[in-house]
């Protein structure tokens, strides 16, 4: 297979990371009998820095014209004590899954053998977590209606859903579930928020439809606790934009590391993949982060393209890293530290 992809690599540690992941694919492609042809371009704070937009024009181009999308990260701490700053490097990323299409963002959490112990969480309570969080990624409160008022006194941001919304993400959300444990969770908080009931209209008129899916709908914040005191006990969740983004990174936790956590952005032609974490611009430069998380989105991709024994032999690779011990600082705990070019040299080699 011949694959396009765009190479979004991003701010802070985005290019390192982003780098580890294209040697693996292509270790995978040699491997395989594949061509990949990875065209870069600009976004965030770089592409703030040299064209003065954090998704220009031509980046989109090349986005909606490759095969899918490889993304590293991206935030500048310059713009993050800034409240006044007009263009923020956050902006490209909405933009882009904005003008991609890009409604659904796949968020898988599970554990990995040789890091139970790494989780702050309890092994029995963790061991054997499999589920997805479906995170409504182009609606919500990040796009609806927002301002000042009363001479810059007040902000406000609305939290906005259209029905169609609402019922493409669930109806992602029925069809993993199907293939999956066949439980679907909405999470919301429908006892206060109006679209958080449309949410819950909106599932339940498509329950009859998927009669072998166990739905149940809980409030946000009784599920940022159950999430962590026992996540065997979700399989699809699938919620707004904002408990999505939240919600997420509470999940990284029960890995282990938020260096870990790949995702997928899908809904129209070209899908994008990304690390859940940011741009960790504390360790720019230095070649310490952890690139797992970028090359698991890589395998999350392969996986979508209908390759699952590429996806399969990055996940065996990256957990036969972990099990002998090459890894980046965030998992090193006294062994040694490998470096972030290293441990994409070894995965790569050991394809
Ligand atoms: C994420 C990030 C983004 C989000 C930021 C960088 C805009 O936190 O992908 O989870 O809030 O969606
Ligand atoms: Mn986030």
């Amino acid at each position: 297979m011949k694959l396009n992809i765009a190479l979004l690599a991003g701010d802070g540690i985005g290019p390192e990371v982003i780098d580890q992941a294209v040697k693996v694919s292509d270790a995978v492609a040699a491997k395989f009998n594949h061509e990949i042809s990875w065209t870069p371009a600009l976004t965030g704070a770089a592409a703030i820095d040299a064209v003065g937009e954090p998704y220009p024009d031509e980046t989109h181009d090349i986005c909606a014209n490759s095969d899918a999308v490889l993304f590293g990260a991206i935030g500048h701490p310059r713009f993050d004590n800034d409240p006044s700053a007009k263009i923020r490097p956050e902006q490209g990323l909405l933009k882009m899954r904005q003008k991609l299409g890009l409604f659904a963002n796949v968020r898988p959490t599970f554990t990995f053998p040789s890091l139970i112990d790494k989780s702050p969480l309890k092994r029995d309570r963790i061991e054997g977590t499999d589920l997805i969080i479906l995170r409504e990624l182009t609606g919500g409160v990040y796009f609806g209606e927002r301002g000042r008022k009363d001479d810059g006194d007040t902000a406000f941001d609305t939290m906005t859903y259209q029905r169609f919304e609402v019922e493409r993400l669930a109806r992602k959300g029925f069809e993993m579930a199907i293939k999956r444990g066949k439980k679907l969770c909405c999470v919301d908080k429908a006892n206060v928020l109006e679209a958080s009931r449309l949410w819950r209209e909106t599932v339940q008129a498509l329950e009859k439809e998927y009669p072998e899916v166990e739905v149940s709908y809980e409030f946000v914040d009784a599920v940022a606790m159950r999430l962590i005191q026992w996540p065997k006990g979700y399989d699809v969740i699938i919620t707004a934009n904002l408990f999505g983004d939240i919600l997420t990174d509470e999940a990284s936790v029960i890995s282990g590391s938020m260096g870990l956590m790949p995702s997928s952005s899908v809904g129209s032609k070209v899908s994008l993949y990304e690390p859940i974490h940011g741009s960790y611009p504390q360790a720019a430069g230095k070649d310490i982060a952890n690139p797992l998380a970028t090359v698991l989105s890589a395998a999350m991709l392969f996986e979508d393209f209908n390759l699952p024994d590429e996806a399969l032999a990055i996940r065996d690779v990256v957990n036969k890293s972990l099990a002998e011990g090459v890894v980046t600082e965030d998992l090193a705990e006294g062994g040694k530290a490998y470096k972030t070019s290293e441990v994409g040299d070894w995965l790569a080699a050991n394809i």
